[in-house]
């Protein structure tokens, strides 16, 4: 998918470069605490690379039970994780007594035992279902792992108040299977909205929480009477990450960048 965004390319990117959005971007995924399934979930965060991934069961720090599951019972966990309809069966159903983390986890690597063979035992669900994050500077986002999702930000010419959106999603592949044709781009207007994009699937209607502000903070940026962003000390690093490394590349240091 190719999308012409009206706002920089770094806001663009920085959209989609930390979980600290979540709670206030994506609110389907907030739940209270009285919610009773779903182990919790990490955030690993290394500079360029990152994790979303379930918890452990030996984590210490580990969001709440109920976040980022939309549960009352365990098959609504179950519904969230595989998409469901209101009106028709559940795509996959929990048995009596089952966890849904079980099910996930057994379904999660059925899939790719397909794909990858036995090879698949050697790893463990946090590898298999999270989300791994790869920013390779400046631009480039291949999530990695076993994530299938690809972004990449580009500048619109000289126009520092637009910037071009690619998603690509990548199919994976058995070894030694042929590769398929390369897909056809499809290409977005500037006022189409990503959802529009059915090869994203689901995908499509996150990302489109994800850009919804863009705008707003590019006008935003210019109204800062301070003249600086103030980010936060975890789950902004990889954003902190990468302008430390621009303002270098550019000459743009100060000497507390310096030091
Ligand atoms: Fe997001």
């Amino acid at each position: 998918m190719w999308w012409p965004v009206r706002c920089n390319w770094k806001i663009a990117q920085e959209a989609f470069l930390e979980a600290w959005h979540s709670w206030a971007t994506h609110p389907q995924m907030v739940r209270t605490p009285i919610d009773q399934f779903g182990g919790g979930n990490r955030w690993d965060d290394f500079g360029n690379w990152m994790r979303y991934a379930p918890a452990l069961p030996t984590d210490v720090h580990k969001s709440p039970r109920g976040m980022f599951e939309i549960a009352e019972d365990p098959q609504d966990v179950v519904n969230y994780y595989y998409g469901s309809h209101r009106n028709e069966a559940p795509k996959v159903s929990v048995a009596e007594g089952q966890s849904p983390d079980e099910l996930i986890n057994q379904g999660v690597h059925d899939y790719f035992r397909a794909v990858i063979g036995d090879a698949v035992d050697n790893y463990h669900p946090v590898l298999m279902r999270g989300g791994d994050m790869l920013a390779v500077f400046p631009n480039f986002h291949p999530w990695g792992g076993f994530s299938r999702i690809v972004y990449r930000f580009r500048p619109s010419g000289n126009d520092p108040e637009r910037s071009l959106m690619e998603v690509i999603l990548l199919q994976p592949l058995a070894e030694g299977e042929a590769r398929p044709p390369p897909a056809p781009i499809h290409h977005l207007g500037p006022d189409d909205s990503m959802a529009n994009a059915v090869e994203l699937g689901h995908l499509g209607r996150i990302a489109i929480q994800d850009v919804a502000n863009m705008e707003a903070v590019q006008q935003g940026l210019k109204q800062l009477r301070r003249g600086y962003v103030i980010l936060s000390q975890h789950h902004d690093a990889p954003v902190r990450k990468f302008h430390d490394l621009y303002n270098r590349w550019m000459g743009l240091e100060d000497e507390e960048d310096a030091a």
